[in-house]
Formats: structure tokens, sequence, C-alpha cells
């Protein structure tokens, strides 16, 4: 378990009811194992008799957020990562199976859910070797299961135990499993790193009071949530009164306004973005020992530099806490301060100090997905698009000296992140960040350059590194599968299969 060191999840009472019918996913689990089982319904009936007897045992918000908070106590009193262990389930639903199910009032749902992510990879960017042409089942061609089932566990047996069980009861409702998933942390010492080998997880907003948070800023229900008021200062789900946001240059897909309400069963309800995102770790290596050299940067360097944070999480802007002699641009600043990487600090940097991105590119991944205090164009602001990230990672360690991925691929060099996050609008969301921030090389400004750890659009592309020059760096990111859900609330599922 990797997160929970943080104070997070104090309850709140003003939500706690909502907090019993919220799905506890999006609280997040922070597991270090979690199994995704893709299932297909054999027929409405069926499938809503299986849902009504799964319903029941699925993790609510409240309990998963009273269990992170005592993890987090005991782990801070106590220092045992074991002593307090849980197995969660959760349930999401695709379009296709909300239809297959007759789920009422799916006309009013947005465009992108009724799409999937498969039909709009030309907006994301999936093309060339991330297009659903090329994904693995049961993604193939884009198309999107049924419904899935989360269960995440602390405990390998009782994970197992658990999932045995689900099993049972999709056998009994003749659901079939049409496919499956593990994640699972990396083992120590890297466990809560992806596979680049840097440090997940560490920039999170708190949901307002549905989540409390040290760390990464806070956003309003409504962007996670179906029914509450949203940074935009609309309720999610219903119509905006606002006049609609017309095309510009910068944003030429602006986000269509609800002309109706999402029906009231998705009240309390989040969409879910899942994506299945494989990772070349040698030709990431490989690249960063090529390219720094010719940009007067060391290895370690420069892969900061394109992430934004050195492995450990410590930011490379200057930081409370962070000894005066030390350059945190040049050097991991958390080996002589390690307090840079307490709550407290560790995002307590909003790039004003570093509008050139002499410290941290404007290209790099986090500042694309998170510009902070940055001035957008067209006057957007970053806190309009912000995620909640539940992923985890998945598949074997690398081994250098291993081929690399996209030049001999053996089998079973399948490893990347499990990405997922959510919200209540996809479109304004992770659709948003995607396209408009990391696949354009003019974002912020141009010259940039795309998102060189997610934007798979090209097969490769100039990354800006001020005061060093340019590089231009092979994509190590590759869509291998995803697709659109919604979790609904459990109320809401009740509410489906009456
Ligand atoms: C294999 C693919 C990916 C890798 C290796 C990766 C890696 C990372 C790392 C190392 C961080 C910094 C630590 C942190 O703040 O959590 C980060 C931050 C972040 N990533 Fe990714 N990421 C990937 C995919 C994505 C995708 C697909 C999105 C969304 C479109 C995304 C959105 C974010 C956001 C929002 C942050 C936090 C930025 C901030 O607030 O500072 N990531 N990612």
């Amino acid at each position: 378990m990797t997160e929970k060191s943080t104070p997070q999840n104090t309850p709140d009472i003003k939500v706690t009811a909502e907090l019993r019918d919220i799905q506890g996913g999006a609280i997040g689990f922070f597991k270090d194992h979690e199994r995704f089982l893709f299932i297909n319904f054999a027929d409405a009936a069926t499938g809503k008799a299986f849902i009504t007897e799964l319903e029941p045992t699925l993790a609510n918000g409240l309990e998963v957020r009273r269990f992170n908070e005592a993890f987090s106590e005991n782990r801070r009193h106590q220092g045992d990562p074991d002593a307090l262990q849980s197995t969660w389930v959760n349930f999401w639903i695709s379009r296709p199976g909300l239809t297959f199910i007759g789920a009422p009032g799916l006309e009013a749902f947005p465009d992108e859910f009724a799409a999937g992510m498969g039909a709009r990879n030309a907006l994301i960017g999936d093309v060339g070797t991330s297009d659903p042409a090329t994904w693995q089942a049961p993604f193939t061609g884009g198309a999107e299961p049924h419904a899935v089932i989360v269960l995440a566990g602390d405990n390998l047996a009782d994970l197992d135990a658990r999932r045995t069980k689900v099993e049972e009861m999709l056998a009994r409702h003749s659901v079939t499993i049409v496919g499956r998933q593990d994640g699972d942390a990396r083992p120590a010492p890297f466990g809560g790193h992806e596979h680049f080998g840097f440090k997940d997880g560490v920039s999170q907003p708190a949901i307002e009071k549905f989540t409390k948070s040290g760390k990464g800023g806070t956003i309003p229900p409504g962007d996670v949530f179906i029914g509450y008021r949203d940074s935009e200062g609309n309720i999610s789900g219903q119509p905006v009164t606002t006049p609609p946001v017309a095309p510009t240059p910068y944003n030429p897909t602006p986000v269509p306004a609800p002309a109706q309400p999402l029906p009231d069963w998705t009240r309390n309800g989040s969409f879910v973005v899942l994506r299945k995102l494989r990772q070349d770790v040698g030709g990431f290596n490989t690249s960063m020992a090529n390219a720094a050299p010719t940009v007067g940067l060391t290895t370690e360097q420069l892969a900061a530099k394109t992430v934004g944070r050195w492995p450990s999480g410590a930011p490379m802007e200057r930081l409370p806490g962070c000894p005066a002699h030390i350059d945190p641009a040049l050097n991991d600043p958390s080996v002589v301060a390690p307090e840079v990487l307490n709550a407290q600090h560790i995002n307590a940097f909003d790039f004003t100090d570093d509008p050139d991105g002499n410290n941290v590119p404007r290209g790099s991944h986090i500042r694309k997905m998170n510009p902070r205090k940055d001035v957008l164009p067209d006057g957007d602001t970053s806190d309009k698009h912000r995620m909640v990230r539940r992923g985890i990672t998945y598949g074997p360690e690398f081994t250098p000296g291993e081929p690399v991925y996209g030049q001999t691929v053996p089998d079973n060099q399948d490893r990347g992140l499990l990405f997922v996050n959510y919200q209540a609008s996809i479109a304004r969301t992770f659709e948003f960040v995607q396209s408009h921030w990391a696949n354009r090389e003019d974002f912020q400004k141009p010259g940039d350059g795309k998102d060189p750890i997610i934007s798979q659009d090209t097969p490769d592309g100039p990354f800006n590194v001020p005061g060093h020059g340019q590089v231009n760096f092979a994509r190590w990111v590759t869509t291998v599968g995803g697709g659109y859900f919604i979790a609904p609330s459990l109320s809401g599922l009740r509410a489906l299969t009456r």
C-alpha cells in the first residue's frame, strides 16, 4: 500500500449519507493488488439479477475512507503495514452494458460515453501503434465489455478467495468473463513507483468534504460525482444556463453543454476512464542515456525534467524546507532534506517562480497535466481539469538487457500502468487534458512540445528543455486497451435493477 501515509480521508459528517451511497473506488482503495474481471451479461434479466446480488457486497465510500484513515494512523503509530488489511469490490458498467440491460435515460448521456474510448481515438490520440485496431482482448478493435468487477486487496490469499466468490456468483447468473487483468504494485523498494521508476500518485486533489488531503489541493465534488456543484459553477449532470463556449483555435471542440439532465439513478455516480498503457522501460532508459549528453544533462536530470519530479517524488522546483545551497533542478533535494517529501512540502510549488520552465519544462508530464498557476491560452485555468487518479501498475519488473518493446517484444514483456481516473465529465477532464494539453505541441506555448510520457499520437517528437536545448524523444507508452465506464452509486444500482 503506497499512499496512505498522508493524513487523508477524515470523515466529514455532512456527507456521511452520500459516502455510504457512492462506490469507494473514487475515494481510493490504494491497495497493492487489484484484479479486474471484464464481463458480458447473457441477457437483461440475468444481468440485473447478478447486479442485485452483487450490490450489497460492494465497498462504499465511507468504509473505504474510514479504513484508510485507520490504516494511516496505525502506520504512523505502530509502523506495521500489515496490521490492518481489507479487500474491496466495485462495479463499473459501460454504455453497451447499460443498453444491454435496458437502463433508462441513456439518451441524456454525453457523446463521449455513448461512443466509447475506442471510437474517440482520433480526438485523444490513440492512433498508429496505439490505434484500437491493435488493442488487446477484451478491448479488441475498441470494444468495451458490458461491465468490470474491480477487486482490490492487501493480502493475495484474501483477494483470491474473494474473487472465487465473485466468480461463483457470475456463474450462477450465466455472466461470462471475457477478460482478466491483474494490477500489482511494484515490489519493494519500488512500491508506489511506476515502471519508469518515478513515485506516482504524489499530486492528488482532495474531493471537498468527501476526502481530506494534506497534498495536492482540493476540487469540488461536482468535478468527480454527478449531482454536485463543479469547478465551472454548474451542477454536474444537469443542463447549464451559461452560454455555450465558442470554439477557438486553442479549444476547437469545446465540451457541449448537456441538453437534458442525466437520469436520477446517476446521482452520486462517477464516470471512470480505464486505460491499459504499456510502458517501454528499456526504450525510456535508452532515450535518456542517448539524449542527456547532447543537452549537457545527466541521464537522471533529463529523466526528471521529462516527468517534472525526481524518482523519489521530490519536485524540481524550490520547496520550503529545502537547503539553500541545493538546486532542486540539478539534484534530488530529498537526499539531503527528506522533509521535502512531507505532505506540507511536496506540492508546495506553483511554477510562478519558473515561468520559462528552466527548472520544470512546460512540456514535462506534471506541468502538462497540472499547469498550476501558469497563465493558460484563452484564460483557461488548470483547476477546472484536475484528476482523481486511482491506477495501479501491471506486469513484471524490467530486467536490464531485455529486448526493447517495439523492436523485439516477447509476449511476457507486457508491463505498464492501468490508468484509472474518476470524473463527472470525461470530456471536461480526461479527454480535455489528454487532447488539449498532453497532445499539443503548442501547449502552453509553441515549441514546448507534446507530453513526452503520454502523447502517443506521433512516433516521436521534440521536447524542449529550456536552458539546455531540444531533444527528439521516441514514444515509450502505447495504449493497448481501455474503455469508458460509469461507477453508479449503490442506490443507482438498485434503481437500475428494479
Ligand atoms: C504510463 C503512463 C503514465 C506514467 C508513467 C505516468 C507517470 C506519472 C508520474 C511519475 C507523475 C508524478 C507523480 C504524481 O504527481 O503523481 C504523474 C503525475 C500525473 N499524471 Fe501521469 N503518468 C502516466 C499516465 C497519465 C495519464 C494517461 C494521465 C491523464 C491523461 C496522467 C495524469 C497525471 C496527472 C494529472 C498527474 C499529476 C500532475 C500534478 O498535479 O502535478 N498520467 N504521472
